[in-house]
């Protein structure tokens, strides 16, 4: 089975997360262009980091009232100073969120991939809508590709192995067919498509930058001071590897992406 590191990291850094705001903020627009509402009253944007998809859910949908569901201190903190008062901010736990209402749209762009049993969190998401509600999810599909296999390749190799390798836990991101079978029961229909994104990236070792403000934060986290510099070069040298620079100095970095549209009964 493939595996990830476990659970999110224990801080965020809501700037070098937003370095590449351009590529990160696509796919949740390829997703909401797909969400089948005229209009929405009620919204949670759950993991919603930064804020920065909850001006275009406020544009898609005029006069909804959205709440900003994350975990992280740091992400809202930049989300109230960035976006202030459209949303409701709110500090928890996605896995135990509950609304007060059913609401008429949840979204989740690459968030619900920090959390376990999807098995059980999907269909309980699905409770929390009224019939004819929309949950709409995006997470990264990226767990067998190489810039994961790669990081896991050198946390499990190298000095740091037995620090890092109780992070390593099974792949969060299940197979389509078994979010069609968990949703299925609850749902009047069901959109799910996967697609590859070919981003272009500029300047050094661009794919350890990328994974450095998200999958590989768990991992750095976990390492004493004199092994981050070590880890970190040794992981370069083979992303360097498994993404050449093309001849005009940028490197192409596939990201895979499963997107879910889950229509309530
Ligand atoms: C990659 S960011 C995505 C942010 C935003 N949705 C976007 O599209 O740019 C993942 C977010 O999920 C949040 N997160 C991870 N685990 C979470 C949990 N268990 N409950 C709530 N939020 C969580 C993180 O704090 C982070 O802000």
């Amino acid at each position: 089975m493939n595996a990830d590191v476990s659970g999110a990291p224990k801080s965020w850094d809501p700037a070098h997360y937003l370095k590449y705001a351009g590529q990160r903020i696509r796919p949740a627009l390829d997703l909401l262009a797909r969400i089948p509402l005229d209009e929405a009253r009620t919204i949670a944007d759950l993991g919603c980091g930064p804020g920065n998809v909850v001006e275009h859910l406020a544009r898609a949908f005029p006069g909804a009232a959205i709440t900003g569901v994350d975990n992280s201190a740091q992400m809202l903190n930049a989300a109230r100073s960035e976006h202030g008062d459209a949303a409701t901010w709110v500090q928890m736990d996605a896995a135990r969120w509950e609304p007060d209402a059913p609401q008429d749209l949840i979204f989740a762009n690459a968030s619900l991939q920090w959390l376990d049993r999807h098995e059980i969190l999907f269909p309980r998401l699905m409770g929390f809508l009224r019939p004819g509600g929309v949950l709409a999810v995006q997470m990264p599909d990226q767990f067998a590709e190489p810039s994961h296999v790669e990081m896991r390749a050198v946390a499990t190799e190298g000095p740091w192995a037995a620090t890092l390798k109780s992070l390593l836990r099974p792949a969060p991101v299940a197979r389509p067919e078994d979010y069609y079978d968990w949703l299925s029961p609850r749902a009047a229909s069901l959109d799910i498509w996967r697609t590859a994104y070919t981003q272009v990236m500029e300047g050094n070792d661009p794919v350890l930058d990328w994974i450095g403000a998200s999958a590989m934060k768990p991992l750095r986290e976990a390492l004493p001071a004199d092994q981050k510099g070590p880890f970190r070069d040794a992981l370069a040298e083979r992303l360097r590897r498994a993404y050449p620079r093309r001849a005009d100095g940028t490197t192409l970095f596939a990201f895979k992406r499963l997107f879910i549209i889950a229509v309530s009964l």
